[in-house]
């Protein structure tokens, strides 16, 4: 006889997928597909390295998350798996002084989540050659999940936090990601490069006023002078009066707001 071995933590994606699929589950089957993923790969992942001491209850919420796999409640589910994101992703960006104080000048925000649905959302807009880049990207949570889920040619995270960077470097190596594949860039968005992006994604991270204005208003400058397809996924949008006019926008949902310019017809 022989004895099925146990190769993940987790009921399998099947199961998994039934129980999210409540009858207010709006995602479609591929984002579900995809969120069972996301849940997979951390269920069977070790505790991430915490030199820097910000996952103090990393093994707490992780257990929380496979002991609601094991019920019947997919909201619960969910809710477990968010809180362990969410953990892992942080919101106190820790600054210097000469970061806080650049932060400050430019009405920078702190670092919330984006949470999932942009990622859960990317898959039609990621190609094996696309380079993503995230302005303002905290810890890179959300760039390293994505590389990890569709990999892709390019990931850039761009943040003023350089503790939050040395914590996503920790990140990429936990989650085994190639070092060719994600640059990080301790810096300013005022100054980002732009113009090589086909998938930019952003968390309002300055406020469109004052000092911050002018992030927006470069941003504007630099995809003018682009002619490729370009897709912007943004949370709490305030881009629509700084687009150029050829971008459109595909989607929103009060939270996520996606334009995109050019290239092929809508993947669905
Ligand atoms: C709302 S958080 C978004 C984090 C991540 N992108 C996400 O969506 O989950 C905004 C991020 O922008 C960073 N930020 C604020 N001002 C900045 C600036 N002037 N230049 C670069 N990053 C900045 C903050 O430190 C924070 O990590």
């Amino acid at each position: 006889m022989t004895v099925p071995t146990q190769t993940s933590s987790l009921p399998s994606a099947d199961q998994l997928s039934r129980l999210l699929a409540g009858a207010d589950d709006e995602r479609t089957p591929a984002e579900r597909a995809a969120l069972v993923r996301l849940m997979r790969l951390l269920a069977d992942r070790p505790p991430p390295p915490d030199p820097l001491g910000l996952f103090p209850r990393y093994a707490e919420l992780h257990a929380r998350f496979l002991a609601a796999a094991q019920g019947p409640d997919g909201d619960q589910l969910e809710e477990r798996f968010l809180e362990l994101y969410c953990h892992l992703h942080g919101h106190e960006a820790p600054y210097t002084a000469a970061e806080r104080r650049r932060v400050d000048e430019t009405g920078g925000y702190w670092c919330h989540a984006g949470g999932l649905s942009p990622i859960l959302k990317a898959e039609p807009w990621v190609r094996a050659d696309t380079r993503f880049g995230d302005l303002g990207a905290g810890n890179g949570l959300q760039g390293l999940l994505l590389q990890k889920l569709f990999p892709h040619r390019h990931t850039r995270q761009l943040e003023i936090s350089s503790r939050m960077v040395d914590c996503g470097r920790v990140l990429q190596d936990w989650l085994e990601i190639p070092e060719g594949r994600v640059e990080w860039i301790v810096g300013d968005v005022l100054d980002a490069p732009i113009r090589d992006l086909d998938l930019i994604y952003l968390y309002r991270p300055v406020r469109p006023e004052g000092e911050g204005r002018r992030f927006y208003e470069r941003l504007a400058v630099e995809l003018d002078a682009t002619d490729h397809e370009v897709v912007i996924f943004s949370i709490a949008d305030c881009l629509r009066e700084f687009l150029p006019a050829d971008f459109a926008q595909f989607y929103g949902d009060g939270h996520l707001t996606c334009y995109r310019r050019g290239g092929p017809p809508d993947p669905g």
